[in-house]
This record gives structure tokens, C-alpha cells and sequence, in this order.
């Protein structure tokens, strides 16, 4: 048995894509501290004590092997990990409520209240517990009052710290982190709590990238970081709508407009949607905040980036079936990418899925291809009605195929021999450029008939 001693015990509770790679990054980065994170998942944990990782996240693996058994361990003995821990980080899922009272829009706070009330009921002495999952502006009140409830001799001291990695580039976002916010109650012993989460961070992260605020603004930052970044797709999605209409090209157009340093290069790429876990959660959830407020401009507005989303997927669909005849009947597609981003097995949310299902709805038959997300592929379309068939290779999707639909852009997809594809195809044969990431031109000339979001549609028939 290693004896050996740790200066602070921390616990992670919720081992999912936020808390498995976060809490490794932490025990590579403080190998002075026991990192321990549990879930009630048992096939999870035993995943995340495997080779096969439960989430595909670029560098995740080495740098789990480098911690695991030395400062950073995985269990579902939850309740041991609780009565040692100093810090507690709560990383559980706080996905929008599918029944009751807020339906659809709020957060359902079930798992945030379950571990709260084990905290509370395993807790003896002081203990910081830090809110990591994403949750409604006051959150760390309700946190507070469940805690502190009944005649419990233990102190807790709630800190937000809202995590901002984007999957796919979560090692990266985490390791050189554009900045690092933590929200406190600005009372003495809420001052000395946040400063023991900081020096944490400042391990690896420049002080100046370290930001503190309160409780509330750093709950509200988390939301409205999100709100702003899917805002930025919708808005760049309705002026790929333009595009197709006026000859504009969405691509020329994101560029032009982001090298004015006021808008900014980034997240300006037109697409079928956004897709994951939280932008549509998160803004449903602000738009049900203001509503509860009595904001009803406040919440029409964030409310349309979330309608503009729904619209961009339908008119992807729209015109793949306009351009092949308005009927799809029996006809194969290849899907290209069923991950809701490169670099990722998450499907949550992906617009491959309502997609692929009005697909489905006009009985096309589905030959559908990811590099790493099939499996959660096979699960989302499980019981869907109609023909859909998967494959590891996607030269195979493409065999017989009428058209390929592009709806995620992994960089093999862009080296594919399009020739060799274009012959194994039905004819006419199609390409639906979902991202705007192909060589249009080149497969254009190989005889493709090619529709980009956001592009003009290059056809080979006359008249
Ligand atoms: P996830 O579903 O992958 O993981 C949550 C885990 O919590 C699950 O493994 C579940 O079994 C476990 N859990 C639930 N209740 C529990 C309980 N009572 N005790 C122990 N374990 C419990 O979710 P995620 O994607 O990691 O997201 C977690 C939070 O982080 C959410 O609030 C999300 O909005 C936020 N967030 C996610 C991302 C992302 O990229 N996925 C990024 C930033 C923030
Ligand atoms: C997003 C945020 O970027 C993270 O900062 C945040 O922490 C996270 O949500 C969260 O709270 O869960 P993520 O959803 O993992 O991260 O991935 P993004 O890179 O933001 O992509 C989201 C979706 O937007 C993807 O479907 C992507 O294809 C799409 N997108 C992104 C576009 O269509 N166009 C763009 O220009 C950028």
C-alpha cells in the first residue's frame, strides 16, 4: 500500500466528460494532491480503470496513464471519498427538465440536489464543495441551504467554477486555458475558500488568467459564454441562408466580416447546426431564467438562437431533397460524421440525428459512417422506423450510394479519393458539403453535383 501523503484530498463527484478529464488534468498537474472521482455509474468507473476510456478525448489517454493509481483514482465508493475529502468538486448532469413545471427549458436539478444531500449526510468538519456543472444563476444558494440543513456540525464554503473546455480540444482548453473563473462569497472564509481552489489552478495557469468574481456573475458567465457562442453560429446560419439564395458565398462572407478585430475570427463557420451536450440546454435554460424574472424580450431574443438552430437543420434536409427530385424514396445516403463535432464520440444532441431522421421519414436508406461515434450512432437511431445501416469504412457507406452527406468534418473526410467514391456511386451523384470543408471545384469536375451550406449549388444539369 503507497502511504504515501497528500496535502489536499480532492473529490470529484460525476465522472463524465467534465469530471474525468478535468480531475486528470488537475492530478497530472498537483502531484501533491489525491485526486478521486466516483459516479454511480459502474460500468464508468470500470471504464475509466480500463484501457477503453468511457469518452474518445484527444491526449486524455496518456495523460490518465501517467496519474491512475499514483494521485488519481476512480470509484463508486462515493461516500468514503466524501468523508475524506477536503474539496469537493460536483461535476454531475444538469440536462433540461423532460417533465413538470419548466419542461423542455429548465435545468433538472435532481443530481445536483442528490449529491448535495450526500454531502451533507457524510460530511464532518470543513470542506469546500465547488460547483463545476453548469446551472442556473443562484444555484450555489440552494447548494448553501441543502448543506447547511438539518443539525449538521459540518462548515461548507460553495464556490462556482464553471468549466469552459470544448469537447474534441478539451486537453488543450484545459492545460493553456484562455481563463479560469472562480465565484465566491465575498465574506472571509469565502475569500480563504477561493483562494485554496486558485492556488490549485495557479499550478499551471497564469495568475492574470485566473479571474474571481461572485457567486452570481460567475454562474451568469457560464450561461452567457455559452449564449454568446451559439448566438455566433445562428447568426453566421441565417446569413448562410442568404447566401444560397443571392450567389454569396458564407465562407467569403465569415471571412471578410472576421478580420474586423471587433468580431473576431472564431466560431464564424456556417453548418448544419450546432449540436452537443449544452449550447441548446444552456440557452433554454436562460431563456426560462428570464421568463421567471418576467424578462420576456430578454428571453424572445436568446429564444431565436435556439429556433434559428432548429431552422438551419430542416433547411440542410430541405435541400438535399429538393435537389434530388423531391423524392428519396428508397434511395441510399451516405452520412459522413454522426459526432456532433470532429475529434469526439458524443452524439448528444448532434444534428446528425435530426437529420438522418427526417431522412428516414422520406424512406431513404441510411448508410451512416463515423470514425469514432458509431456506437452512440447505433444507440441514437435504435427503434427509429426505416433502413439504416452502419460501417467503420466509408467507402463502403458510399458503395451504391445516390448522395453523400457531409454533416461532420473530420479531416479524413477531406482526403478521401472522391473518384474512386464517384464511380462506386449511383448516378446522378451528389454531395451535401454540411461544413463547407471540400474541395467543391475538384468534385464538381469529377461529376459530383455539390450544395455547400452557404454556397451557391454547383449542378451539371442544363436547362
Ligand atoms: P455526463 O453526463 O458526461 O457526466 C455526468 C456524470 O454524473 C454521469 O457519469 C453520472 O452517472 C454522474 N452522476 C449523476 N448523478 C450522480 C450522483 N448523484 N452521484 C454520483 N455521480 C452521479 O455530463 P458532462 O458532460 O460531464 O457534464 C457535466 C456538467 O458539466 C453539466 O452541467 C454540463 O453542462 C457541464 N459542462 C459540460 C461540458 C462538456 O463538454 N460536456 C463542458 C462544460 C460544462
Ligand atoms: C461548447 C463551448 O465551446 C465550451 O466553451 C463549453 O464549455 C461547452 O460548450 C459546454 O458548456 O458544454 P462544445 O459543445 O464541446 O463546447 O463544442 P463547440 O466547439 O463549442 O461546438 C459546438 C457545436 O457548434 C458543434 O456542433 C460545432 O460543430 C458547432 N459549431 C461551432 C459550428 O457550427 N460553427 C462554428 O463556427 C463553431
Amino acid at each position: 500500500m503507497n502511504e504515501k501523503k497528500f496535502v489536499r484530498k480532492i473529490l470529484c463527484v460525476g465522472a463524465g466528460y467534465v469530471g474525468g478529464p478535468t480531475m486528470t488534468i488537475i492530478a497530472n498537474k498537483c502531484p501533491e494532491y489525491q485526486v478521486t472521482v466516483v459516479d454511480i455509474n459502474q460500468a464508468r468507473i470500470d471504464a475509466w480503470n480500463s484501457d477503453q476510456l468511457p469518452i474518445y478525448e484527444p491526449g486524455l489517454k496518456e495523460r490518465v496513464l501517467q496519474a491512475r493509481g499514483k494521485n488519481l483514482f476512480f470509484s463508486t465508493e462515493i461516500d468514503k471519498g466524501i468523508q475524506e475529502a477536503d474539496i469537493i468538486f460536483v461535476c454531475v448532469h444538469t440536462p433540461t427538465k423532460d417533465f413538470g413545471e419548466g419542461a423542455g427549458k429548465a435545468s433538472d436539478l435532481q443530481f445536483i440536489e442528490a449529491t448535495a444531500r450526500r454531502i451533507k449526510d457524510q460530511s464532518s468538519g470543513k470542506k469546500i464543495v465547488v460547483e463545476k456543472s453548469t446551472m442556473p444563476v443562484r444555484s450555489a444558494e440552494a447548494l448553501e441551504r441543502i448543506l447547511h440543513s438539518g443539525n449538521n456540525s459540518s462548515e461548507f464554503e460553495v464556490l462556482s467554477n464553471p468549466e469552459f473546455l470544448a469537447e474534441g480540444t478539451a486537453i488543450r482548453d484545459m492545460e493553456n486555458p484562455d481563463r479560469v473563473l472562480v465565484g465566491s462569497r465575498e465574506t472571509p472564509s469565502g475569500i480563504k475558500a477561493r483562494d485554496e481552489l486558485v492556488k490549485i489552478y495557479e499550478h499551471w495557469i497564469p495568475k492574470e488568467r485566473v479571474i474571481t468574481s461572485n457567486l452570481w456573475s460567475s454562474e451568469l458567465s457560464k450561461l452567457t459564454a455559452n449564449a454568446f457562442l451559439a448566438q455566433r453560429i445562428s447568426s453566421i446560419n441565417s446569413i448562410s441562408a442568404i447566401c444560397e439564395e443571392t450567389q454569396a458565398n458564407v465562407r467569403e462572407v465569415g471571412n471578410a466580416i472576421g478580420k474586423d478585430t471587433r468580431i473576431g475570427e472564431k466560431f464564424l463557420f456556417a453548418g448544419p447546426g450546432f449540436g452537443g451536450s449544452c449550447f441548446r440546454k444552456d440557452i433554454a435554460n436562460l431563456v426560462y431564467l428570464c421568463e421567471t424574472y418576467g424578462l420576456k424580450e430578454v428571453a424572445e431574443f436568446w429564444d431565436q438562437v435556439i429556433k434559428m438552430n432548429d431552422y438551419q437543420m430542416d433547411r440542410f434536409f430541405k435541400r438535399i431533397l429538393r435537389a434530388m427530385f423531391n423524392s428519396l424514396v428508397g434511395k441510399k445516403i451516405a452520412v459522413l460524421g454522426f459526432a456532433f463535432k470532429p475529434d469526439t464520440s458524443d452524439t448528444r444532441d448532434a444534428p446528425a440525428i435530426t437529420i438522418c431522421k427526417k431522412l428516414l421519414r422520406e424512406q431513404a436508406r441510411l448508410g451512416v459512417t463515423d470514425p469514432k461515434a458509431l456506437e452512440n450512432a447505433k444507440l441514437d437511431l435504435q427503434g427509429v422506423e426505416g433502413s439504416v445501416e452502419f460501417y467503420a469504412d466509408p467507402y463502403e457507406a458510399a458503395k451504391n450510394a445516390h448522395a453523400l452527406v457531409l454533416i461532420t468534418e473530420w479531416e479524413e473526410y477531406k482526403n478521401l479519393d472522391y473518384s474512386r467514391i464517384f464511380k462506386s456511386m449511383e448516378q446522378p451523384a451528389f454531395v451535401f458539403d454540411g461544413r463547407g470543408v471540400l474541395d467543391h471545384q475538384k468534385l464538381f469536375d469529377i461529376g459530383f453535383n455539390v450544395y455547400s451550406v452557404g454556397q451557391p449549388g454547383m449542378e451539371h444539369f442544363s436547362g
